[in-house]
């Protein structure tokens, strides 16, 4: 299947927009129909563009057959919605995703000697581009006190130095950046703690027609952690990206944010509260449909006041 089989967008398409007009589309990860779902319906209230983004742990929860399914029997606004593959690791995974209709795919080769990750990346774009999708690679290696995601503990900004040659030879569409966010709930030791603007502006001089790309975005509202703990968790000094921050990053060339831990804490909160608050309820749908709703009312948030995408479509 092709990703115009089911009226999906080219994010590059959606990037370039973006850019252009000084707002960044949010990439907001899923795993299941609750989340699927909970974002198409805060992208609908709010007429943004999107980017449902599936990593490979939450492609094989989901299978791909499920997953397709969904997304063919989901309601959406034609051409304004993309289909991503996050942080995928292999060419064959890139490969799959595309063959299932992804319209794009990030190959993540961060970790990967620089050569090796240029000739990895080149070979991944020549693939994707035959179909028109999209790609994304990365440059710098993300992490802050401990990173989940990439399980790195060390980081590497990325060097503003290479952006140019790294584009150029792997023909990348956009390019994720790591300037000091990290994946996870516990990416900052206090709440004052600066990205490295200064950086990203060198990367965004050396490469002003390229979309960059911020992954490890999450806010982390504090509310959620609050609730959590009050309903029974034991989540401490869990502290995200402030919303200043991320807008600011927007202003310097970012075009597509990443999130996904914000709508792991308002799931979370929302059933831990639901069945400690109501304590005869044992039908999931009420408790998942709640946290659904949260999860929504939190998308809406961060596009109405971080990302700046709302009325974009
Ligand atoms: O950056 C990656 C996402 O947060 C997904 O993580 O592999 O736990 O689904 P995951
Ligand atoms: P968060 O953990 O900050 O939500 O980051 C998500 C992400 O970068 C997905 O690729
Ligand atoms: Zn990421």
């Amino acid at each position: 299947m092709h990703y115009s089989d089911f009226l999906l967008a080219n994010t590059n398409t959606l990037l370039k927009r973006a850019m252009n007009d000084g707002y960044a589309v949010p990439a907001f990860n899923f795993y299941n129909m609750e989340t699927l779902t909970a974002i198409l319906d805060a992208a609908s209230i709010t007429q943004s563009p999107i980017i449902l983004a599936v990593s490979e742990t939450a492609l094989e929860y989901m299978s791909p057959d499920i997953l397709m399914g969904m997304i063919a029997g989901a309601k959406y606004k034609r051409g304004q919605i993309a289909l991503h593959l996050d942080h995928g690791h292999s060419f064959e995974i890139c490969k799959r995703a595309c063959d299932m209709g992804f319209s794009s795919v990030m190959f993540d080769g961060a970790s990967l000697p620089l050569e090796q990750n240029i000739a990895e990346s080149r070979r991944i774009a020549d693939y994707v581009h035959k179909f028109n999708i999209s790609l994304e690679t990365e440059l710098g290696v993300l992490s802050g006190i401990e990173d989940e995601n990439t399980k790195s503990s060390s980081c590497s900004y990325t060097d503003p130095s290479v952006v140019k040659d790294f584009v150029r030879q792997t023909k990348t569409d956009s390019l994720a950046v790591a300037i000091g966010t990290s994946h996870g709930a516990y990416k900052r030791k206090s709440a004052n703690e600066s990205l490295r603007f200064d950086i990203l502006e060198q990367i965004a001089k050396e490469i002003p027609k390229t979309p960059l790309v911020l992954h490890g975005a999450s806010t982390i509202p504090q509310k959620y952690v609050k609730q959590i703990n009050k309903y029974g968790g034991d989540i401490n000094s869990a502290r995200g990206i402030s919303p200043a921050q991320i807008r600011h990053a927007i202003s310097l060339h970012i075009a597509k944010v990443n999130i996904d831990s914000d709508s792991r804490f308002a799931f979370t909160a929302s059933v831990r509260k639901t069945l400690s608050t109501n304590k005869s309820v044992f039908d999931p749908r009420v408790y998942l449909g709640e946290a659904k709703k949260e999860i929504t009312k939190n998308c809406i948030d961060e596009i109405q006041n971080i990302m700046g995408s709302g009325y974009k479509i």
